[in-house]
Formats: C-alpha cells, structure tokens, sequence
C-alpha cells in the first residue's frame, strides 16, 4: 500500500492508543528478551511495549519511513526497522510479538500468523488486534463512494476497502493446533468525535489513504465532500452536536 500520512494518523492518538492498551494488559509475559512492535507505526504502541517491558529488547517494524521518522523522533532510545512483515521472522529470543492494526493491511494475513506463532519459542506470545468495521456505515459508505467514483476506465482500480476478517472460529482452528493457550475477543469502542467531519480526518489516517492516494488534489477534496455528506447522514448528532464512531475490533492472544 501507499505510504501512510503519519501525521494524520497521530491526530486521534488517544482513541487509537486505546486497543493497543487493551491487547498488552492481557499479553501473559512478565520478562521477555526480545520484543517486537510489528507494524509500529509512529510509535504509540512501542512506548507501551516499552513501559511495560522496561528489561526488554524492544524493537519497532514498519514498512512506512514517514511512520518510521515519527517514531524514531520520538522514541530515540528504541531500535527500528524498515520491513515487510511477510519478510521477517522472530529470532529465537524473541518472546512477544506485538501487532496492533496492521495484519488487517497484510495479503494472506492468516498464513502470516501461523507462521510468526509457529516460529516463536515455547511460551512465546503472539499478540494482534485489527479493527473488523468493514460493515460499519464508516466502512460501507467509503466502498460506496469509491465503486461509484467516476475513475477513467485505464486506471488501475484502486482498492475500495478492505474485506471483513474471518470468524473468531476460524482463527481458534488455524492457531489454535499450535497454541498452549489461546484467547480471541471482539471488543467496541463509541469514539466520541466533535461531527461527522471528524469521522471523515480520522478514516483520512487509516482506510481511506489507498484510494486518496489514487486521487490528484482536487479529485480527493471531492471525493472528502461526498463521503463527508454521507457520513453526516448515517452519525446522527447526540444531545451536544459530537457523533459517536461505532468501532468493533478483535483481538488475538496466542501463546506458543
Ligand atoms: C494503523 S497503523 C498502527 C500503528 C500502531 N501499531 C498503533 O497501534 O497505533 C498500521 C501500520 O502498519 C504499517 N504496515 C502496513 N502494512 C505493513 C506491512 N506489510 N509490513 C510492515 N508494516 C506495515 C503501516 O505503515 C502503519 O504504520
């Protein structure tokens, strides 16, 4: 994918630092090795792995170097690195691999996960959350603007959203055969945003960056505007004119 807008993505650092703290207080290791922040972004879920892990060997990965830059801005004391996760593997010291809201980007994220889960050592943890709002209005009303987007018929199609995420069944069948323990959740957070428009800056630093940057200037401003409308329609204003974004996410606990 398109090179993430780091700053973008950091302008919701509150609410979106809220699942990785959920995920790491049910991460069952007291003294790790080595840690890994898989998909580390500009860092948020990194200083937690560091607070948490203070005698750890804590490492941040990401694809992106302008996630990267924040990240190593301002975490100078940690190490990161410029990868794919398809292309990486744990060493055998490496005992937590973390991974908050990036396998739903990742092609064959399944595969992915057995693989990392297999190549842990005894004990090793293997912690992921990704957000399963594909069927959310946030969600629906972008692959509706997008399928109804006047692209030229040369353009290469870009991807309209991603699709859901299988059942919490089917990961328990696909790791479960290689887990000493395995937990898998569904919580939803009611992110309280000032309106719609809100809604519109926060999808700006996440879902919508592959089809925005298939978009000139102009194009994406209009395509803001449509969404934007729709989006006003479906968050109804509360008592005091904020809409709340309705966000399901699942986690994955799986200890080697
Ligand atoms: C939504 S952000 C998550 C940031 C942070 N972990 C957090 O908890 O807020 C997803 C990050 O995953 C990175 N990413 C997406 N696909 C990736 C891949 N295949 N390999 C490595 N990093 C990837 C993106 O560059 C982005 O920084």
């Amino acid at each position: 994918m398109e090179d993430w807008n780091a700053r973008q993505y950091v302008k919701f650092e509150d609410e979106r630092t809220r699942p990785p703290r959920d995920l790491l207080a049910q991460v069952p290791h007291e003294r790790p090795r080595r840690v890994v922040d898989l998909g580390c972004g500009p860092g948020n879920s990194t200083e937690l792995l560091l607070k948490r892990f203070p005698h750890a060997e804590v490492t941040g990965l990401d694809s992106s170097p302008n996630m990267l830059k924040l990240a190593r801005e301002r975490l100078p004391q940690c190490r990161f690195v410029e990868a794919e996760i398809a292309h990486w593997t744990p060493d055998a010291q490496t005992d937590v691999v973390f991974a908050n809201a990036v396998f739903q980007w990742v092609p064959n994220h399944e595969a992915e996960l057995h693989r990392l889960l297999t190549a842990l050592p005894e004990g090793g943890v293997l912690a992921v959350q990704m957000p399963d709002n594909t069927a959310e209005p946030s969600h629906v009303l972008q692959r509706e603007v997008a399928d109804s987007w006047p692209w030229p018929k040369d353009a290469a199609v870009p991807p309209s959203g991603r699709g859901g995420l299988p059942s919490p069944e089917a990961y328990y069948d696909l790791l479960k055969p290689i887990a000493s323990h395995l937990d898998i959740w569904h919580s939803v957070y009611n992110h309280v945003m000032a309106n719609a428009q809100g809604i519109v800056e926060w999808f700006k630093g996440s879902s919508l960056q592959p089809i925005l940057s298939a978009l000139d200037a102009p194009g994406r401003e209009k395509f803001l505007a449509v969404y934007g409308e729709k989006l006003a329609r479906a968050y109804k204003p509360r008592f005091d004119g904020k809409v709340l974004l309705r966000f399901p996410r699942l986690f994955i606990v799986a200890v080697k």
